[in-house]
């Protein structure tokens, strides 16, 4: 199908290119009350092609976007789209036009080939109705640093030093891919993207937050660690009470994990240190003599919506052989509706196929998005009347199947 055979109703729906982009994502402006400052430079992993407007006429009144990605799953890595820069100019809201860009967007998702399709949600309630499961956990905590003595206090075995951006690219995206292929949820990420934004720093988020610093952490003679974050000078009559606000702590070690996050809880002239999207459950919890003082928040994470079923489930690796036949319901995306076989073998691979066969488990492509990474397990889904058991003993079976081997997280904000 053509770009000018999509209609959604009387807003036709157009890709962008590069001479039309920044036309195309004006109505994000009105949607969120945010405007892209050029100099932020994110704008450079923008994907053009990726990128859709609604038409009022001649004049975009909505967008939506993605990036390329490739997923860590439990065992291995998926082609997954980033869902993003999704908005509707607030006077043409409720007309049917979100949900005409999802259309457009998961089938050139489907065509393009990629399994998955991932996004960060505004508000959670938007996206379920498109099959949109929540597949990983995200945290934050704020603590005051004179509650933050740890347990087992130890002497650091290794150094923190900081770095400028030049030398950061040459040790940040080697340790983070070290780490990725071990966590289900975390995304690849290229050169430009870590370059324009992962390290980039931004005067608006400096003026919000502060500086933006790059810690390294190397014990052995080797990198084991990194840490992005802020510090926000601040004083008053009684004295220094900064903030310092941790933006990725990356660590291959488990003294690398404690040292940097002695560190970062040691910086002097801070009163207050803040987390976040952290991994659930957070190393801090086990590290710290009083967790509670973290105030620990859990929320969603990434949301992720299986584009294909059978390419799906062969992506990711099973925590053991066995057999499974899952019936999923799904109105958005019909191709993937119906019965599935999955056998997963000794070496943890699987295939899917169609089947006749009576389902295990019944679920709605939404619950498969859920317990895809492993976050959420079949009976967990069950237990709130989402999962239903079609054989006995399907649910413990379909657990056993999917569980990943690390709580999955998505540090990425995209
Ligand atoms: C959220 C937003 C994209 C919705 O766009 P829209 O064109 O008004 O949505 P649609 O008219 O296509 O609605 C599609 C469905 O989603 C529902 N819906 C829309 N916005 C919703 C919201 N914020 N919360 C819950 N449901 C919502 C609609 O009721 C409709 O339901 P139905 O299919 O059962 O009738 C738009 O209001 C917006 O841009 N908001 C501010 C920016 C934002 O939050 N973007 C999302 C970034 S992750």
């Amino acid at each position: 199908m053509t770009d000018s055979t999509r209609e959604a109703g009387p807003y036709p729906i157009r890709t962008a290119t590069a001479e039309t982009v920044e036309a195309f994502t004006a109505p994000l402006l009105a949607a969120f009350a945010f405007v892209e400052d050029p100099a932020d430079q994110e704008t450079r992993t923008w994907e053009p092609d990726r990128i859709i407007a609604a038409l009022d006429g001649e004049r975009p009144v909505a967008t939506a976007g993605a990036f390329s990605f490739r997923l860590g799953v439990p065992g291995g890595e998926a082609a997954a789209a980033g869902v993003t820069l999704v908005g509707v100019n607030p006077a043409y809201r409720r007309r049917g036009i979100l949900r005409s860009m999802m259309r457009h967007q998961l089938d050139d998702v489907h065509a393009r080939g990629e399994a998955l399709a991932i996004l960060w949600a505004s508000e959670g309630a938007i996206y379920q109705r498109f099959g949109y499961g929540l597949a990983t956990l995200s945290g934050s905590f704020e603590i005051a640093r004179e509650r933050a003595a740890f347990v087992r206090p130890t002497p650091p075995e290794g150094i923190v030093r900081l770095v400028d951006l030049e030398e950061a690219m040459g040790i940040f995206p080697s340790l983070y891919d070290r780490v990725r292929i071990q966590v289900p949820g975390m995304v690849a990420r290229s050169e430009t993207w870590w370059r324009s934004v992962t390290l980039h720093d931004t005067d608006r988020a400096r003026g919000e937050s502060g500086i933006k610093f790059l810690a390294v952490y190397e014990a052995g003679g080797e990198v084991e660690g990194t840490a992005i974050y802020r510090v926000k000078p601040d004083w008053d009559e009684r004295g220094p009470k900064g903030r310092l606000s941790a933006i990725e702590v990356i660590a291959s070690t488990p003294r690398a994990t404690r040292d940097l996050w002695a560190w970062l809880l040691g910086v002097d002239l801070v009163a207050r240190v803040a987390a976040v999207r952290t991994p659930v459950p957070h190393p801090l919890q086990l590290l710290l003599a009083e967790p509670r003082r973290l105030g620990f928040t859990v929320g969603d994470g990434i949301w992720l919506r299986v584009v294909d079923v059978p390419a799906a489930l062969a992506a990711r690796t099973y925590g053991r052989p066995g057999a499974l036949v899952l019936e999923i319901r799904d109105a958005f995306c019909p191709w993937n509706a119906g019965r599935w076989r999955l056998v997963a073998g000794e070496d943890g691979h699987a295939v899917a196929e169609r089947t006749d066969a009576p389902p295990d488990v019944t679920l709605d492509a939404a619950d498969l998005g859920a317990t895809y990474l492993g976050t959420f397990r079949f009976s967990e889904l069950a237990r709130v009347g989402r999962v239903v058991e079609g054989t006995p003993g399907a649910l413990a079976r379909a657990d056993a199947l999917f569980a990943a081997d690390r709580a999955p997280w998505c540090s990425t904000m995209f």
